[in-house]
Order: structure tokens, then sequence, then C-alpha cells
């Protein structure tokens, strides 16, 4: 059977920035920045992008456009025994893909609460008690009762990768991702449009980039720069290489994946400005100084942006705003896990795409709503730690090993450059055998260190 192929070159480019943008960009990356020096923080940052982020994302596409499977095929082409690494990173995949979609369905949820603020003023009260169901009283080892009311938008969330991976590469991944990102892109623009002109707004953004050169000598800042690239551009995890296996023979290969760099880190940076804008602007009208109410991840989009939207003018409309932006980043990446996911078993099992996509998603639906029980959010911390801080850095450096050393990486070379309007060349190899792997060594067993 021939493989199916993206419709176009806009398509596929969308459909990985939908992949790399996600909720890291939003609720990660701004606060990383803010931590790690400000503006300064965008030296290491732009150096981490030049060094890791661009000459991986041009591995994982060539691999992907050479061999044309997913990551388990893949790495059985280049070696026998390379085979295990393909299935460990679908696992982790799959891993990731069960608890993301919670994370959207809260988002779903709270687009709906949005419009009337339904969180009332005590945000936090209302997450973790109302909302989750956090019981205080049970003891953090037990996963308690299935909070029912988290069932609905959990279903809608996985319907919408259910649609991706049943319809395919151009009529559901392709199409879904020409409607949201263009859309996300929109959302967060106007979002900003309007915060910037909120009283104490500007004071926040200058918070987020003020150069703090003197961090810029600090080893964790560049540890931290090279960790958010590594997660943010959803690299060596077999998820941008099976996107790349469905490119037709005519592609561009190192001008893809610079596109797909850029964009992503533009994004960025827009929700920086977004974020902190809205955190200016609520220190202001609180009379507090920005240190109190600066946050990330869950707390960020859940606690405290609620708070800042009941004081923001026209609430009813820049909170749906904002979590509809959410939720759109959320759905197309985790489109991109399922698929990931999806790829690996039809090219080993041989199952048709409906049938994969029906098995994994209602596998999916059933394990995730482990995390929608009352200690659901302690058991989703616990994985999500151990997948950004061990498992995602250990799969990019076994990767980069196995095929920068084991392999003949000039071979990889020619293939990107056989295509591609530009070549690559000595800072690529560079780059993949020395700088790349010497980085992720050390942030990898400093955070194992930490972990134990
Ligand atoms: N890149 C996505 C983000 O920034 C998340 C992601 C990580 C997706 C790892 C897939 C794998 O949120
Ligand atoms: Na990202």
């Amino acid at each position: 059977m021939k493989r199916e192929q993206w419709g176009s070159r806009t398509g596929f480019i969308l459909a990985a920035v939908g992949s790399a943008v996600g909720l890291g960009n939003i609720w990660r990356f701004p606060y990383m920045a803010y931590e790690n020096g400000g503006g300064a923080f965008f030296i290491p940052y732009l150096f981490a992008m030049l060094t890791a982020g661009i000459p991986f994302m041009i591995l994982e596409f060539t691999l992907g456009h050479k061999y044309r499977s997913g990551a388990p095929k893949t790495l059985r082409a280049l070696n026998n025994k390379f085979e295990w690494l393909g299935w460990f990173q679908v696992m982790i995949s799959a891993m990731i893909a069960f608890y993301y979609v919670v994370v959207i369905a809260w988002a779903i949820s709270y687009a709906y609460f949005a419009f009337t603020q339904a969180w009332g003023e005590d945000s936090n009260a209302f997450f973790f008690g109302e909302f989750l169901g956090v019981a205080d009283d049970s003891a953090p080892s037990k996963l308690g009762s299935l909070q029912w009311h988290l069932l609905l938008p959990l279903c809608l969330a996985w319907a919408a990768t259910y649609f991706a991976t049943y319809r395919g590469v151009k009529g559901g991944i392709e199409r879904i991702n020409k409607i949201l990102m263009p859309l996300l892109f929109v959302m967060v623009l106007l979002l900003i449009g309007r915060i910037i002109f909120l009283p104490g707004a500007l004071n926040g953004i200058n918070w987020l980039l003020e150069p703090d050169f003197s961090k810029i000598w600090d080893l964790k800042v560049w540890s931290a720069a090279y960790g958010q690239i590594f997660f943010t551009l959803s690299v060596g995890f077999a998820i941008m290489l099976s996107y790349a296996s469905y490119l037709p023979e005519k592609s561009d290969i190192n001008n893809n994946a610079f596109m797909t760099v850029l964009m992503n880190c533009g994004f960025s940076m827009l929700a920086g400005i977004m974020i902190f804008g809205a955190l200016g602007y609520m220190a202001q009208a609180q009379g507090k100084d920005l240190t109190d109410v600066v946050s990330s991840g869950v707390g960020l989009a859940f606690v405290t942006l609620p708070t800042a939207i009941n004081l923001l003018p026209a609430p009813g409309i820049m909170g749906p705003l904002f979590f509809c932006a959410l939720m759109f980043a959320g759905i197309s990446s985790h489109i991109s896990i399922a698929e990931a996911v999806t790829t690996g078993l039809m090219d080993k099992l041989g199952w048709s795409r409906p049938k994969t996509a029906t098995v994994f998603c209602s596998v999916g639906l059933v394990v995730s709503s482990l995390y929608i029980t009352q200690g659901g959010i302690l058991l989703l911390d616990l994985v999500d730690y151990f997948i950004n801080n061990i498992a995602l850095l250990g799969s990019c450096l076994v990767e980069l090993l196995l095929v920068g050393w084991l392999c003949r990486l000039s071979d990889f070379k020619a293939h990107a450059n056989r295509l591609s309007e530009f070549s690559i060349g000595l800072w690529w190899t560079v780059c993949i055998k020395f700088v790349s792997v010497g980085i992720l060594l050390i942030i990898l067993s400093n955070n194992i260190k930490t972990a134990f």
C-alpha cells in the first residue's frame, strides 16, 4: 500500500508547528525566561536553538523522509538492534498522550466557565476543591473517586484526536491543523492587542525582558535553555520523525526544519508577552509585587490567570479566548503524539488506520480516566516530572548516540542536502555528534542526581 502524504507544504509545516507549539510554549516558556535572566535568557536560548534544536529537527525530518516509516521501523532500517529505541519512544509518547489530554480537558471546561467566570473569587479553592475534587483528608497515595463532571470534556478532547488519527494525514491531521493554527495565532494576537494597553501590562513585559546578564555564567541557565528547546520542539520522540515520513519525495528538508523551529520559538515570545502583560496588569490592580503573582504550569493557567481574568475588562470575551487558545495549542500537540503511536503500531502490526486509531483512542480514554480521579493530579505531576526531566532527555540522548555515532551521519547529511535549497555542513555534524550529546549528558546526569 502506498504511504499517505501531506496535501501541501503549508499543511506539513502547520502540522509540525502544531505539534511543537503546545502547553509548554504558553505556560512553561514565559516563566523559564523570567526565572533565568529575562532578556539575557535569549542568548542561551538562541544558542540552544542553533546548536541543538535546528540540527535535531533536520535529523528527524531526514530520518522520517528517508525511511518513510514510524520510529520503530525507521530505527530497525538503520540497524536491527535499534528497534527497541523506537518502541521505547512510542511507549513514552503513549504515556504522554494519556496525561496531556487531561490538561486539554481542563482547558475545555475552563473555556466554558470563562464566559461567566464560574470559578468565582477564590480560583485556588475552586480549582483544587470543586473542580478536581482533591480531598485534603485523603492520603496522597489513593486515587479516590472518579470526578464524573470531567468525563465529558475528556471525551471531547479524545474525540478531536480520534477524528484526526482516524481520518489520516491529509483529511484529518492536516485539515485540523490548517484550522487550529491560524486561529490560535489570531487569538493570541487579539489577546496581546488588548492586554498591552492595560495599566501595568508594560511593567510586566519589562520584568520579562529586562536582562540580568550575571545569570549568563550560571550553568543552570544553560541547562534550562537546552531542556526547554528539546521539550518545546517535540524532537527525540518519534513525533517529528513520524510527521516527516509522510512528506512527498520532493521536499526541502532543511528549509522546513528552520521554518518549524523559528515559528515555534516566535510563538513562545508572543506567549511570553501575553502572559507577562496579564501578570503585570494583575499585580498593579491588586497592588502587589510581580514576584507575588508570577507562576508557571498548572498553577499559572488554572489558578493565577482565572484571577487575572476576573480583573480584566470584558472578561467574558478575554477568558474564553485564552482558554480556547490553550485548548487549540494542546489539541494540535496531542494529535501529533497520538499519531506517533498510531504510525508505529500500523507499520508493525499491519492494522488498518481506522482500527489502530480506534483501539489506541479507546485504550487511551480508559487509561486517562485515572487522572480525573481525586488523586489524579498527584499522579499527573509525578508522571510529568519523570517524563520531562528524565525520559525525554534520555530518549534524545540515546537517539543521538545511536544515529550520530553508530550510523554514517554523512549519508543523512547528503540526503537532506540533495533536496534542499541551502546545504548543511560541518556545523550540523559537530552539533549532532558533540554539542548536543555533551549538553544532554550534563543535564540528564544532573536531573537524575536531583530526582533520587
Ligand atoms: N512541544 C509540546 C509543547 O511545547 C509538547 C510536547 C512534548 C509534545 C513532547 C510532544 C512531545 O507543549
Ligand atoms: Na512547543
